[in-house]
Formats: structure tokens, sequence, C-alpha cells
């Protein structure tokens, strides 16, 4: 038995890609694995009146199970309704590695997909990003395709070093392959090591002038940034003093970002800072209250810190908020 995501009540990103184009701002693109963090994006999405995409992993989706992911979309569905005006959901597979898992997530409720064929030998991400956008748009579900390679960690996929996308292949590429998406490399990395600088030192750049190549290439195309999380100094001091044993390290300035959501950017991937946010909260309580051990009492506070960083974003990095009238 399939599902389609429309019985779910989840839309695609056809629409919210179109209207991020036209009004300047991006959609953000949080991913989740638990329930606290889907109730955090969830919750902030809604108090700021912002579109959201629901990303999961393929790592993500063996963690928490296929069939209850599934459910707990529908289930944010519905609680949107209870907690102030719902937005238009979409859920998401990350970094999709195969036809196969592609196909399952379709069948399975997800409005929208990842594949990652930017490991592979062009004509070989060009054959299978089609074969996965001609089974997708069967069911009305867009699809997310990638040229160049992120430094760091593409889920399973490993690259030791960026490989910036080359703007004289994405005409080729998207017409080809019939994708509604496509992600770029222009020197954003995943992870929480994304930089490794000394106080005071500069950090680089993105390659804005590759994106504008890009976009000049690809009218009215939307683009996606992964590994887009800003790595708030907060939460890894917090981390640290608390009993972590993190590097010094810095993400994407969210200056940087802002910029990029004006532009024909319109999807952007944040994980890692979730992460930190969530972890800074839980060590904090572990070392201050020591007698507490009821999950409740960690992870909702964790929770709030979530809330709070995910409509920060959403009101002052990526322009989403107010956008669901
Ligand atoms: O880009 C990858 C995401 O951060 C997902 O990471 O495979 O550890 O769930 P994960
Ligand atoms: P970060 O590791 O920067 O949060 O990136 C997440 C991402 O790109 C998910 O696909
Ligand atoms: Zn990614």
């Amino acid at each position: 038995m399939t599902v389609s995501y429309k019985d779910l009540g989840l839309v695609n990103t056809r629409q919210m890609f179109k209207d991020a184009m036209a009004g300047g701002y991006a959609i953000p693109a949080y991913n989740f694995n638990n329930m606290e963090q889907l109730q955090a994006i969830v919750t902030a999405c809604v108090q700021t009146g912002s579109p959201v995409i629901l990303q999961v992993s393929k790592g993500a989706r063996q963690y928490a199970n296929a069939t209850l992911l599934r459910w707990m979309a529908r289930g944010a569905v519905e609680m949107m309704k209870e907690i102030g005006k719902p937005v238009p959901l979409c859920l998401h597979l990350d970094h999709g590695d195969s036809f196969e898992l592609c196909k399952d997530c379709i069948d399975n409720g997800f409005s929208s997909v990842m594949i990652d064929g930017s490991h592979l030998p062009y004509e070989e991400n060009v054959a299978l990003t089609k074969k996965v956008v001609d089974y997708a748009h069967q069911h009305d579900v867009t699809v997310e395709g990638e040229l160049g390679v992120l430094a760091g960690i593409e889920d399973e996929v490993s690259a030791e070093h960026h490989t910036y996308t080359d703007p004289a292949q994405v005409e080729d590429f998207v017409k080809r392959t019939g994708v509604d998406s496509l992600a770029i490399s222009i020197g954003t990395s995943h992870g929480a090591y994304k930089f490794k600088v000394k106080p005071g030192e500069k950090l680089p750049e993105l390659r804005f002038d590759i994106l504008e190549e890009v976009s000049k290439r690809l009218p009215g195309f939307p683009i996606v940034l992964h590994g887009s999380s800003s790595v708030p100094q907060w939460a890894v001091k917090q981390i640290n003093e608390y009993g972590g044993k993190l590097e010094d390290t810095a993400g994407i300035p969210e200056e940087q970002l802002r910029k990029a959501a004006k532009s024909a950017v319109c999807k952007i991937n944040v994980d890692s800072d979730g992460r930190l946010v969530m972890t800074a909260t839980i060590r904090k309580i572990f070392a201050t209250k020591p007698s507490e051990f009821d999950p409740r009492k960690y992870l909702g506070p964790a929770r709030e810190e979530l809330i709070k960083m995910y409509a920060e974003k959403n009101e002052n990095v990526f322009g989403s908020a107010g956008r669901v009238k």
C-alpha cells in the first residue's frame, strides 16, 4: 500500500519556491529525527508564520523508523491547527543516495526528495537523477539534485575538499534531468567544523560569483544551499564549559546567508546548529542539576532553546517569517 503526501496534509516545494523566489527570501529546511526537534521546528514556524521543509536523512529515517516518521509528519500537520495558523509543511528526503530509497520515500508520504548524485561522474548523476524525477513527477513529488561536492561529510558520502559547482554544467543538467531545484557547492560544508579560525581571523566569503553565474544561466530557477549552519559560539562555549570537547570552529556567517536568501537561493539547510544548541542545553542541566533524571526536565528546556533558534533564523536570516498570510 502506498501513502500519498497529499493525504497527510503536506505540500511539495513547487509553490514554496515560487513564492520565495518572488519575495526574495529562502525556505528553511531543518533536519529532525526525534519528537522534540519536530515540535520545536513546527512551533517556531507557526509562531513566525514561516513555511518550512522538514528534512529527514537516510540515517534519521533508520533511527526514527520510517512508519513512525510518516505519522509524526501527519501529527505535525494536526498539531499546527491546535497551536495557531497552520503553515505549509513539506516532508523532504535529505541526501537520498539511490533510486530505491527515493521511491520508498515517495511511496510513503514524502512530498519532496533529494537525489544526491554529486559524487558520481556527471553522466551517471544525470541518469540517476532523471530516473528519480520521472518516478517522482508521476506522483507530483518535487526533486532536488546536486552538482558540485561540498567539503566534509555528505551523509554517508564523504568529500575531503570542495569541488565547486561548474556553472557551465547547470543548464544541461536541469534540462536533461527535469529537477525542480539544484543544490550547488559555493563554499559551505556539512557539520560543525566548517572553518578553523583563530580569534580575530576573517572567514573566507562564499563564492557568490559562482551563485551569480549559475542564476544567470538558470533565470528564476530555485537554488539550494546545504551545510548552512552558523555554529553559534555561545553553544560551542557552553558545551565545552560543561564537560564537552569541541575544537575552535566557525560556521557560515548569518550576513552571508541573508545575502544568499535574497538571491536565487530558495532553500537553506540547517542541521548542526540544532544539534549544538540541544547538546549545550542538556550538558548544562546535567552539570548544574545532577540529581535530575526525568528526560522531560532536560529535553523540555532543549526544545525551548531550539524554538528560539529556529524563530530567530526565520526572522533575521532567511526572511521567511510572516510570509504565510
Ligand atoms: O547533511 C546531512 C545532515 O546533516 C544529516 O546528517 O546523516 O547524520 O542524519 P545525518
Ligand atoms: P549543516 O551541517 O551545516 O547543518 O548542514 C545540514 C545539511 O546540509 C543537511 O542536508
Ligand atoms: Zn546536506
